[in-house]
């Protein structure tokens, strides 16, 4: 009898128990297979810490948020194991061997691609699936748990302008998606922000200062910024980049020290930028403004339709996989279809937005300011 097992890595997202769901009961019902979910992630694979799903366990968990399996941010080749790193891939394919597994499917965003290629080419047969709220993964249209981060986001948008309104200040909404924009600027966007700060384009505060002070002078007593967690302005762009060009280029280790301690230095400037970033604009146009950090809220909850029906077809989609043999693929979402695509492409790339998406030019079109 063949035997699957699922696990869940990275960050969770809403989508990953209708993925399970998916996965499961096509490979129970449909092909009379074995399906083991290991806990937590890659850990639960090296501790072989694992749970039989079956039909009880796969009932009722479409509409969950998280996931049932847990998860971890480990990377198989980097464990923490008694406060040392270690490469356990070794230990992870005994494990798979022991459960005689025919294949692991492992759930997760960009790291997860990286880390199931390892163990693909460690001579387990692994495939993906594609979630993060983020939609950063490289080669599928979508990925589950961003439709759901969005609505999430968008709302609270929604929510602030009224409040910016009564009140006539700077609303400064900080929205996660990591490197990648998509979140704030799909956010922005639907949310009606009238800034948008995205990674993607290296911002100038000035120009944001100078947006915010024509709409005053328009007569619009109040603004929303959407910006995304990982938006940083020219000026810090170029300095990091600089720290770490002098940093490979050190020749002496003390060189590399300083270089290594700047680096550490602008990090830490990262950790509130946004904060610092609405004090400068207070200072620069004189109007008050309020910080609202949306955080670990976007990913909380029952997964949006749009999530149910994107991780309920990977799933089925990525059991027709197995059957039919494939392995070292992500199953992905393109157009109305699903293709099987490489993880030696996927792993180590991502999927920013393009500076000349349709959301983007739409923006533009409309006004919003960008703050290049
Ligand atoms: O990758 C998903 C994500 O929510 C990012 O948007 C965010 O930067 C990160 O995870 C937060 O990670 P953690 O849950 O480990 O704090």
């Amino acid at each position: 009898m063949t035997t699957i097992g699922i696990l869940t890595a990275g960050g969770d997202s809403p989508g990953l128990n209708a993925a399970i769901r998916a996965l499961g009961k096509s490979a129970i019902h449909q092909h009379g297979m074995h399906v083991l979910g290991f806990r937590d992630g890659f850990r639960g694979l090296m501790q072989n810490r694992t749970v039989r799903l079956d039909s009880e366990s796969l009932s009722g968990i479409l509409t969950k948020g998280g996931t049932i399996l847990g998860t971890s941010r480990d990377k198989p080749h980097k464990m923490d194991v008694g406060g040392s790193r270690m490469d356990m891939t070794d230990l992870m394919l005994e494990n798979f061997q022991q459960h005689q597994l025919d294949a692991l499917v492992c759930l997760g965003g960009g790291g997860t691609q990286k880390n199931a290629l390892r163990l693909a080419q460690k001579g387990m047969r692994v495939l993906t699936l594609p979630k993060t709220i983020d939609n950063d993964v490289w080669g599928t249209d979508a990925t589950f748990g961003f439709d759901t981060a969005l609505g999430i986001a968008t709302e609270a948008v929604d929510r602030l302008h009224s409040t910016a309104h009564s009140h006539h200040r700077i609303m400064v909404v900080e929205v996660m998606g990591h490197n990648a924009g998509w979140l704030a600027l799909g956010a922005g966007l639907a949310g009606g922000a009238d800034v948008i700060l995205i990674p993607e384009i290296p911002f100038d505060i000035d120009v944001v200062a100078e947006a915010i002070l024509a709409r005053r002078a328009g007569g619009s007593t109040f603004s929303i910024v959407a910006v995304s967690e990982g938006a940083r302005s020219g000026a810090h762009v170029e300095r990091k980049r600089t720290a770490s060009e002098r940093r490979d280029e050190a020749e002496t280790d003390a060189d590399r020290t300083a270089a290594d301690r700047e680096l550490d230095a602008i990090r830490d400037e990262e950790g509130d930028h946004t904060k610092r970033m609405a004090r400068q604009l207070e200072a620069l146009t004189g109007l008050e403004s309020r910080v609202t950090i949306l955080g670990h809220v976007q990913r909380g909850g029952a997964p949006s339709a749009v999530d149910r029906l994107l991780a309920t077809r990977l799933g089925a989609a990525c059991i027709d996989a197995v059957v039919d043999g494939a392995g070292g693929v992500m199953i992905a979402a393109q157009g109305e279809n699903t293709a099987r695509v490489d993880l030696e492409e996927v792993a180590g790339r991502r999927k920013t937005v393009p500076p000349d998406h349709r959301w983007i030019r739409a923006a533009r079109s409309l006004g919003v300011c960008f703050g290049d």
